[in-house]
């Protein structure tokens, strides 16, 4: 088994209970978060045990068809042999976690010293809370977009660096009882995210920054495609374009925002930016129904962003403002 190091020691905020230094895990649903999480454990130089429950038999071959880490076993349903598992992540949909962690009971691989979590930034862990088990019980979420690794690999046929790509470096949100945070800790470390830990109250005021930042970015994609169908460019064009046009605006955030003090107005191109009321008027124009009102809403907002740090006159501030606010 290769060994694994654990991390420096947890704040005691996190609780008193240390991870342990070679942890085995067990990953339950060989999904998007699943397979990448499984992948991403069992590999690298701190790679330990992880036993991955897959239960479609199409999606194990599927899995098997690529060069594996030798620390991850793939198996279809738990039984007592998981009792060894320190650390149970349970990666299914939300609506499915706590059949997942019945299940996980009732085969009979569940010990009163496991530590269960689940990878939902929504759900709480108390959906995974047992009446007979005494596993403590937690959330580790990765605050990143993950695509399926089968398919993120279709073009490299590196599964491995497919599926930890998403997770290195990304923010993970953790909650769940004192005893469970060590561990969440570790696993975020050891997938080489920076954890830390958000108020069970307040989980959906963060899941929801989650859903608008990496879902309505689809949404606005979708509106950008079909302002492009109306130029007679098809999707096979317009798609990878739009793909492009939304990456070099991340990363001209990530050039221009990030820097102690910065804004995201230090990031932003385009005509509320410049004070353009007219192309902002044809803007609103071209578009229509849903995409009008989310246009002109998303636009009042970056207008406040560029006021903020002074970037246009009151003048000009008036002009957009007009412009955005004429019915027709
Ligand atoms: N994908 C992301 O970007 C992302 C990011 C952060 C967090 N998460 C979290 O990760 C969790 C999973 O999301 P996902 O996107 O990975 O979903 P997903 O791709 O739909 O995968 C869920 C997997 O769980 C399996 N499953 C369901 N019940 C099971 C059970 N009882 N035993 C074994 N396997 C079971 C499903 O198998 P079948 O196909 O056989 O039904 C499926 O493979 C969610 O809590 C989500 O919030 C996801």
């Amino acid at each position: 088994m290769a060994s694994t190091v654990c991390p420096d020691p947890v704040p005691t905020r996190m609780g008193e209970m240390r991870s342990p230094d070679q942890p085995r895990v067990a990953v339950v649903g060989a999904g998007r978060a699943g397979l990448a999480v499984a992948l991403g454990l069992s590999s690298g130089p701190g790679a330990c045990d992880v036993t991955l429950v897959c239960r479609s038999a199409d999606r194990r071959a599927q899995i098997q068809r690529h060069t594996l880490p030798e620390t991850l076993t793939i198996i279809q349903t738990p039984s007592q042999a998981q009792t060894l598992a320190d650390i149970v992540a349970f990666a299914t949909a939300d609506r499915d976690l706590t059949k997942a962690a019945t299940q996980w009971e009732n085969s009979r691989a569940a010990s009163d010293r496991q530590v269960w979590l689940h990878l939902s930034g929504a759900a709480s862990p108390e959906v995974l809370r047992s009446g007979s088990v005494a596993a403590a019980v937690g959330s580790c979420h990765p605050l990143a977009a993950i695509p399926d690794p089968l398919v993120a690999a279709r073009n490299t046929g590196d599964l491995v660096a497919a599926a930890t790509a998403p997770l290195d470096g990304a923010f993970f949100a953790l909650a769940g009882d004192d005893s469970a945070l060590p561990h969440a800790h570790w696993l975020a470390t050891a997938l080489g995210g920076s954890p830390h830990v958000v108020p069970l109250g307040r989980r959906m005021a963060y899941h929801g920054a989650a859903a608008v930042v990496a879902n309505d970015l689809v949404a606005l994609l979708a509106i950008g495609e079909r302002l492009c169908a109306q130029c007679e460019l098809p999707s096979a064009v317009a798609r990878p374009a739009l793909v492009h046009l939304a990456r070099t605006a991340l990363d001209a955030v990530t050039a221009a925002s990030l820097a102690p003090g910065a804004s995201l107005a230090d990031g932003l191109t385009g005509a509320v930016g410049r004070g353009d009321a007219a192309t902002l008027t044809g803007h609103l124009e071209a578009l229509s129904g849903g995409g009008r009102d989310v246009h002109r809403q998303l636009s009042m907002i970056l207008l406040e962003l560029v006021m903020d740090v002074g970037g246009l006159s009151q003048e000009q501030a008036t002009h957009v403002r007009r412009a955005l606010d004429s019915r027709d």
